[in-house]
């Protein structure tokens, strides 16, 4: 059996995350996670918040609370959207984890012991007024280049020049906007990355034909930027702490910054689903021989790229030790939202709690996004695009078809599968023409082209359609009823066949469309054969039942009034 490994980026712990970041790492993945499962592979699918680091403090104290409650709050939140958004992880750990540190400090031991950290000391800035060191992000100034006096410590913003922010004039903090500031000696743990180069290289060539361009470009601009060595320590309080044992006894107090210890995650929180069901199976699936029969697949945004094939990378093959490093890394563009950014400050967009509270199933979610991925270039989210897509591709073509079938089943042949007729040239051309299809949406899913796939997804809704119609039973019925027979058997089949392949981007939806025909299995497999033998595979004389409604339609003033709702501008 294969077994296939699959982690979303960690959405960072503070806040509901929006669509796009929805659609750029857990939902393909959880589209991924399905199919895989369908097929019959052995699949752990993991995902976990992201808690590190000095905006996480910071959110913490905006909100008055400690961070760990914060944490606590919000780990809880986005669990349950998630559960909500039917993304099927097997494990939703949290990077806080007591798994996660114990790992992230023995991938620093071994860094240590192989020669691959420094200690180096620097100059930072000193908030005498926090009593603390500011990260470059929370240091505001005057630009020594352009005069802009609202520069940020790690670039202006008006002339874009990258800066250190003990080189800001006035510095003040943007945490309490004290002025007291000092420069200091501060020391930290460096990677030396750039020993790691023609590793790094030959690991990205080896991946050439098998990622996406958006990705190996990201990858091979770094390279070839020259790579410099990373500071992986941070002057805060929220992270793994440095053991004593690295450094010297000079790091104490100190913590990992956030993007060291984010990655190995992935490895702590396989480690915290197996504690948790008492398995101790977690390092087959990450290490040494026990895991080579594993396809490891990765998940994210672009801006994530380069801490995945650069970053983590060299964690791992610094710690010579035989972990796994990705084999599938899959990077999307920007989801945008009208024509614009989404924006968290401004609440401008959609975000995940939001279509929650939308009165529309999820799965009209969960098909636009993956319909309309950002995969080959930025997409743009707009209601009247999103209601379009959904009235047509769901309510029209597929629902329609489910209705008009099961409905005329019940009407006409007191809702049993007909046995009546032989399926003819129409039926075997149409099979003909799904195998071709379906090998296409099982190819696209396999190499992880979501819009495609979904394309074809909606063409075998569309081919079915127009057999129907074709076929038209509800003219035959009266004249021949035979043929009307023939029609309604394989319409049936085709409605039965949708819940299958539905079932990885509109769980739900693919389940009641299953369900008006027979039972569903709680993993709906893939269908294997030939489609000839898929639509033959109902009893004849068997019972149906119909949905009430599958979709509905989505109006012009919802779009209207979602519109405003969303826009940012208006009250909430
Ligand atoms: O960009 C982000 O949202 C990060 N929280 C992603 C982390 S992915 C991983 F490395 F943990
Ligand atoms: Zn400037």
């Amino acid at each position: 059996m294969k077994r296939v490994l699959i982690t979303s980026a960690l959405p960072y712990i503070n806040g509901i995350k929006h669509l796009g970041t929805l659609v750029g790492s857990m939902l393909p993945a959880d589209v991924l996670a399905r199919f895989s499962r369908a097929r019959g592979h052995e699949t752990l699918f993991i995902c976990a918040t992201d808690e590190h680091g000095t905006p996480t403090e910071l959110a913490a104290l905006e909100a008055g609370k400690d961070v760990r409650t914060f944490c606590d709050e919000q780990y809880a939140l986005q669990k349950n959207a998630c559960e909500r958004f039917h993304l099927s992880f097997d494990h939703f750990g949290r990077s806080s984890s007591a798994q996660n540190r114990e790992l992230t400090q023995h991938f620093a031991r071994q860094l240590w012991k192989n020669g691959f950290l420094e200690v180096r000391t620097s100059k930072q800035v000193y908030s005498i007024g926090d009593g603390r060191f500011l990260p470059d992000r929370y240091v505001i100034g005057t630009c020594p280049h352009c005069g802009y006096d609202r520069a940020r410590g790690d670039q202006c913003e008006n002339c874009t020049r990258v800066l250190d922010p003990v080189d800001l004039i006035n510095p003040r903090s943007a945490v309490s906007g004290s002025t007291e500031i000092d420069i200091r000696d501060s020391t930290h743990l460096f990677l030396k990355q750039s020993e790691f180069v023609p590793q790094l290289r030959a690991f990205i060539d080896s991946h050439r034909n098998d990622w996406p361009n958006l990705v190996t470009s990201i990858a091979y601009k770094w390279l070839d930027e020259g790579l410099q060595d990373r500071g992986i320590t941070r002057d805060v309080e929220w992270g793994v702490p440095v053991p004593d044992d690295i450094g010297d006894g000079k790091l104490k107090g100190k913590v990992f910054y956030v993007w060291f210890d984010a990655p190995i995650e992935y490895i702590g929180a396989t480690k915290e689903w197996a504690d948790a069901i008492n398995n101790n199976s977690w390092k087959t699936w990450w290490y040494g021989p026990e895991s080579k029969d594993v396809t490891y697949y990765e998940f994210m945004g672009k801006d994530n790229v380069p801490f995945h094939t650069v970053g983590f990378p060299v964690t791992v093959m610094g710690s010579s030790e035989p972990w796994k490093l990705v084999d599938r890394l899959k990077g999307f563009n920007w989801l945008e939202y009208e024509g614009g950014k989404f924006s968290t400050s401004q609440h401008r967009g959609v975000f995940m709690d939001d279509a929650l509270s939308l009165p529309l199933p999820v799965d009209y979610w969960r098909y636009w996004l993956m319909a309309n991925a950002p995969e080959s270039s930025d997409s743009n989210f707009t209601w009247e695009h999103f209601a379009g897509v959904i009235n047509k591709d769901l309510n029209d073509v597929l629902g329609n078809f489910v209705n008009r079938v099961t409905k005329f089943c019940v009407a006409r042949f007191e809702g049993r599968v007909p046995s009546e007729g032989e399926y003819g040239e129409e039926e075997k051309a149409l099979c003909a023409e799904l195998d071709q299809r379906i090998k296409a949406y099982t190819e696209f899913l396999e190499g992880l082209e979501f819009r495609k796939a979904m394309g074809e997804l909606r063409a075998i809704w569309v081919a079915a359609n127009e057999y129907i119609t074709r076929a038209a039973p509800w003219t035959h019925f009266k004249t021949d009823r035979t043929r009307a027979a023939v029609g309604i058997r394989m319409g049936l089949n085709l409605v039965h066949l949708f819940g299958h392949l539905s079932w990885p981007v509109m769980p739900t939806a693919a389940r009641a469309i299953h369900t008006a025909i027979q039972e569903a299995p709680s993993i709906i497999p893939w269908p294997d054969e030939p489609m000839a033998q898929f639509l033959d595979q109902l009893e004849p004389g068997q019972a149906i039942n119909p949905p009430e409604v599958l979709f509905s339609k989505i109006t012009d003033e919802q779009v209207g009034e979602w519109r405003m709702r969303f826009s940012g501008t208006a009250a909430i």
